[in-house]
């Protein structure tokens, strides 16, 4: 039986990889499902369980490095082994950098969607070592493109993608995979509980949402990269146009980060 640790399964993406996961592999499969909420946390365990896979709920705060450990040690503990580790758990924000007056919800962002990574992957490491497992790490289009109106998101899905890049190089011949997501704008509620320029919730989304990702698709597609260990899935044919277009015309890129707000959230 294989044990995955699976971040911000309460919701969104998390919850739906969840679901995939257990009707892929049934009862060959042991999912620990992690975020704050803990009420949704047990109605998507349920879904999974349904569909014949054991679970392990542990109601975790990814921006606190104890509670990262302590979410490992449980997998650990309860299953006796760790085969995947999916860093999915994450928040957005949207903010000209001139219209935000206290930074401190910059930090709190870097702690969730950088820090939470690093700290579940740290303690996971040596397991997924013994049992030359798989990471996965859900970045972002704007972790590859620098997009307007998220200097603080961008800044936290980059410092992932570079984590997550040079670890793949230190992992090399150890039996370790690591995939790295990259998603394009996909069918959630993320943007409308990300941060605005206050540090508070935002209530409506700063992207344009016009062909926005299933969310269903977007889930299949994080567990094929993962599973057939693939190092990165970029979503959509514009993130894959755009990444050589950076090498080529950057700014062209900027007007394509650009376009992609909607049209209130544009800067003036
Ligand atoms: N949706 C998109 O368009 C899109 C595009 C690119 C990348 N992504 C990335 O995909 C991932 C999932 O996004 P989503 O769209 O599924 O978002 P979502 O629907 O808002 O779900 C986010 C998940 O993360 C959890 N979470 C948030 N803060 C947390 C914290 N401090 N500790 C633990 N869990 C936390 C939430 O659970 P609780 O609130 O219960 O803690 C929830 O389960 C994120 O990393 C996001 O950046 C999304």
């Amino acid at each position: 039986m294989q044990v995955i640790v699976l971040t911000g399964a309460s919701e969104g993406i998390g919850a739906e990889m969840a679901r995939q996961l257990a009707q892929r592999h049934g009862s060959g499969l042991a999912l620990v499902l992690a975020a704050r909420n803990l009420e949704r946390l047990e109605v998507v365990a349920a879904e999974c369980r349904d569909r014949g896979a054991q679970t392990l709920v542990q109601r975790t705060d990814v921006g606190v490095e104890s509670e990262c450990r302590a979410l490992i040690q449980a997998a650990a503990q309860t299953f006796g082994r760790l085969d995947g580790l999916i860093n999915n758990a994450g928040m957005s924000a949207h903010a000209l950098l001139r219209e935000v007056h206290d930074l401190s919800w910059y930090e709190q962002l870097m702690r969730i969607n950088h820090w939470g990574a690093v700290w579940c992957t740290h303690a996971a490491l040596p397991h997924l070592l013994a049992s030359r497992g798989r990471l996965c790490a859900v970045s972002s289009l704007a972790g590859l493109v620098g997009v307007p109106g998220r200097t603080a998101y961008s800044a936290t899905k980059f410092a992932m993608t570079g984590f997550f890049e040079a670890l793949r190089a230190e992992l090399g011949g150890t039996g370790v995979s690591v995939t790295t997501a990259y998603p394009g704008v996909v069918d959630t509620e993320i943007r409308r509980r990300g941060y605005n320029a206050a540090g508070q919730p935002a209530g409506k989304s700063g992207l344009d949402e016009r062909g926005a990702m299933p969310v269903a698709t977007c889930a299949r597609l994080i567990i094929e990269g993962m599973e057939q260990r693939r190092r990165e899935v970029v979503m959509t044919a514009q993130g894959r146009l755009g990444r050589w277009l950076k090498l080529l015309a950057p700014s062209l890129v900027d007007r394509m980060a650009l376009a992609a707000l909607h049209q209130d959230a544009r800067p003036r």
